[in-house]
C-alpha cells in the first residue's frame, strides 16, 4: 500500500491509472469504513481511500478540534482491507492560499437547507467544496458512499451531476454495532454510559419501521419524543419521517416513499442515523 502525502505525490502514483475507486473518509476507521474499501477491493478497482479532517465542513469548532485522529491504526486497517493507495493531504494542500475557491463552492439548493442543512448551516457546501476537490486531483471511475450519512449521499450524487464527473457514485449499506447503534467515529467520543444509552437511536428508528402503519407522522414524532424524554443522558434534535427523493417531511399518513431521519445529542457529541420504511 503507497501512501501520498501531498498532490504531487499523489499524481506521480495515479499516472496511466484506470478503473480507480475512491473511498473519502475523515479517518478514525471503523467497520463502516472498511466496508466501503472492500467493495471497492471486491470491484477490482485500484483502491484509494483518503483521510482528511476537513475543516470547512465543520459548523462547530469543537466538534472540529476534538475529531478523533488514529492515523496509524487507520493505515493497518486500510492495508488489511486490500487498499491499494492512502492520500494523506495536509489542509494546505487541498485549499491553495490565494487561490479561488469559488469554483467549488456549489449550491446543492434544498438540500442543503432542510433536515441536516438546516441544523448545520454550511455544513454541505464544506463536503461538496472538498469532495469536488478529490474527485478533481483522483479522478476516480467509482466512488463510495455510506447510506449513514443519507443526505450527504444525495448530495454528493448532485456534485456528480453539477460537474459532470460522470462518477459512478455507489450508496454501501450502514453497518451497525450489534445493539443497532449505527458505527461513527465519533462514538469513541462516549463514555460508557452515553454508549449504552446511544441505543435508543436505533429503537427509536425500529419503532418507527413497525408502527409507520398504523400511527400517522405527528404521532410517530410524538412518540419518539416521548422515548427520549425519558433518557436524561440523550437530547433528540430532529426526529423527522421524509420522502427521501425529496427531502419534503411526510405529514398525517405515512405513504411511500419513507424514510425516518434522526439526530440526536449524547452530551456534546452529535450521532445522526436514518432508516428506510418503504
Ligand atoms: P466519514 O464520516 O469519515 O465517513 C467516510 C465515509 O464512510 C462516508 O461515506 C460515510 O457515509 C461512510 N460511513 C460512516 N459510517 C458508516 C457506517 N456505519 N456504515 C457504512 N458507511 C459508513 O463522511 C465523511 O467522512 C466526510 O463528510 C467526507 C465524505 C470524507 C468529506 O469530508
Amino acid at each position: 500500500m503507497e501512501i501520498a502525502y501531498n498532490k504531487k505525490e499523489l499524481s506521480a502514483l495515479l499516472k496511466n491509472r484506470e478503473n480507480i475507486g475512491l473511498v473519502p473518509t475523515m479517518g478514525a476507521l471503523h467497520v463502516g469504513h472498511v466496508s466501503l474499501i472492500e467493495e471497492s477491493v471486491r470491484r477490482k478497482l485500484f483502491t484509494v481511500a483518503s483521510i482528511f479532517v476537513n475543516p470547512t465542513q465543520f459548523n462547530n469548532a469543537s466538534d472540529f478540534e476534538k475529531y478523533p485522529i488514529d492515523t496509524e491504526a487507520d493505515l493497518e486497517k486500510l492495508k488489511k482491507a486490500g487498499c491499494d493507495l492512502v492520500f494523506l493531504p495536509k489542509k494546505e494542500e487541498l485549499y491553495l492560499k490565494g487561490k479561488g475557491q469559488e469554483k467549488y463552492i456549489h449550491d446543492f439548493g434544498k438540500l442543503d437547507s432542510t433536515i441536516e442543512g438546516e441544523y448545520r448551516p454550511g455544513h454541505f457546501v464544506g463536503v461538496g467544496q472538498v469532495v469536488h476537490i478529490l474527485f478533481e486531483c483522483i479522478k476516480p471511475s467509482v466512488a463510495f458512499f455510506g447510506q449513514k450519512d443519507f443526505q450527504q449521499l444525495q448530495v454528493i450524487k448532485l456534485l456528480n451531476q453539477k460537474i459532470n464527473a460522470g462518477i459512478d457514485v455507489v450508496g454501501m449499506p450502514t453497518i451497525r454495532e450489534s445493539d443497532g447503534l449505527a458505527m461513527s467515529s465519533r462514538n469513541r467520543r462516549l463514555n460508557p454510559e452515553q454508549r449504552e444509552a446511544a441505543s435508543l437511536i436505533f429503537k427509536a428508528l425500529s419503532f418507527a419501521k413497525a408502527k409507520h402503519g398504523d400511527l400517522t407522522s405527528g404521532e410517530l414524532k410524538e412518540a419518539v419524543t416521548q422515548l427520549f424524554d425519558t433518557e436524561r443522558l440523550l437530547e433528540l434534535e430532529y426526529f423527522e419521517i421524509i420522502n427521501p427523493y425529496d427531502f419534503e417531511p411526510i405529514n398525517g399518513r405515512i405513504q411511500e416513499p419513507a424514510h425516518a431521519v434522526i439526530a440526536a445529542f449524547a452530551g456534546e457529541v452529535r450521532l445522526i442515523d436514518n432508516y428506510h420504511l418503504i
